[in-house]
């Protein structure tokens, strides 16, 4: 069953979609296209609505995949989260990648956009203010940021009109306060998240090329034997089962795809939360 999370002013699954290194790295790869909609068109059937994806993905054509794969899907069944790159944070660029994006993705708008990383030679201000003239043009319909600590939250929340929906940061048993981009997930920024009712949507949940360290931790397989669940089943649920936490999975597996989805069907008890907090340190 898929379980709804709030998102500023709309509910979505709160197991999503991710598309990183599908279509390519830093630059586009089309040897697996077709591989990839099908992916994604299977993610969407089985209730997976809220796709994740940014520009500087495949350069591009990470965008270009999802537009095709949701190209005969009615536009108000999809939660389409894009993110503008840190190279475009300055007004008019802003402004061009974002209709950019709304082009490879063969859409009007985009359900929530996001700053994807900082960039301190660029004002916030100025790209949030760009973000709002958007949200002004129905082109998005909420805005958010990626990758900010607590200082670039309250500038971006200081200059916006509309709310800040969403913060997506590195959050997973691996990596709770040590993440490669930002320290103290889980003991400063998602408490203030919380307060500011920003969602968090935690990405790199498996730990990506770490997730053996998860699959093998003995806590791990014995809670995966307690609840018939897997190893990636017990990480997403321990993720979701969190006030105010969403996550975006990507795999290119269908197997692992029905798996991460039924990840929100899992209810782990309060004791095995609280064990599985404590047995893991940051990787
Ligand atoms: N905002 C940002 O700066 C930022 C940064 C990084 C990522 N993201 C977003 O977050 C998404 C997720 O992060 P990620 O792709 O880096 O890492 P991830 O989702 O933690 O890990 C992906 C890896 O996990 C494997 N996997 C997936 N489901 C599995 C399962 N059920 N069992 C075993 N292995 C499984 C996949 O392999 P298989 O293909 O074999 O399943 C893949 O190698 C990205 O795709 C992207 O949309 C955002």
């Amino acid at each position: 069953m898929i379980m709804l999370k709030k998102l500023g002013n709309t509910e979505v699954p709160a197991i999503g979609l991710g598309t990183w290194e599908m279509g390519g790295r830093m630059e586009a790869d089309r040897s697996r296209d077709s591989h990839w909609m099908d992916i994604i068109r299977k993610g969407l059937e089985i209730g997976l609505s809220h796709i994740d994806t940014a520009e500087m993905y495949g350069n591009g054509h990470t965008e270009e995949i999802v537009g095709e794969a949701i190209k005969d899907i009615p536009r108000k069944q999809l939660f389409i989260t894009t993110k503008v790159w840190s190279t475009h944070l300055k007004y008019n660029d802003l402004l061009r990648a974002c209709e950019n994006s709304l082009k490879r993705l063969k859409t009007d708008y985009v359900d929530l956009y996001l700053i994807h990383f900082p960039n301190p030679s660029i004002p916030i201000e100025e790209s949030i203010y760009a973000m709002n003239i958007l949200v002004e043009q129905k082109l998005v319909k909420q805005i958010g940021v990626s990758n900010f600590g607590i200082k670039d939250l309250e500038t971006a929340l200081k200059h916006s009109s509309c709310p800040i929906v969403a913060n997506q940061i590195e959050y997973s048993l691996l990596a709770r306060n040590k993440g490669t981009y930002l320290d103290g997930a889980e003991s400063e920024i998602i408490p203030y998240c919380r307060k500011k009712q920003i969602a968090v949507i935690a990405w790199r949940p498996l730990g990506k090329e770490k997730f053996n360290l998860l699959a093998s931790h003995p806590l791990i397989m014995k809670l995966s034997e307690k609840y018939d669940a897997t190893p990636a089943q017990i990480a997403l649920s321990w993720l979701i089962q969190q006030d105010n936490i969403l996550t975006i999975p990507k795999t290119s597996n269908y197997q692992h795809l029905i798996e991460n989805a039924r990840a929100m069907d899992i209810q782990i008890e309060p004791d095995d939360f609280i064990r599985l907090s404590q047995s893991f340190k940051d990787e």
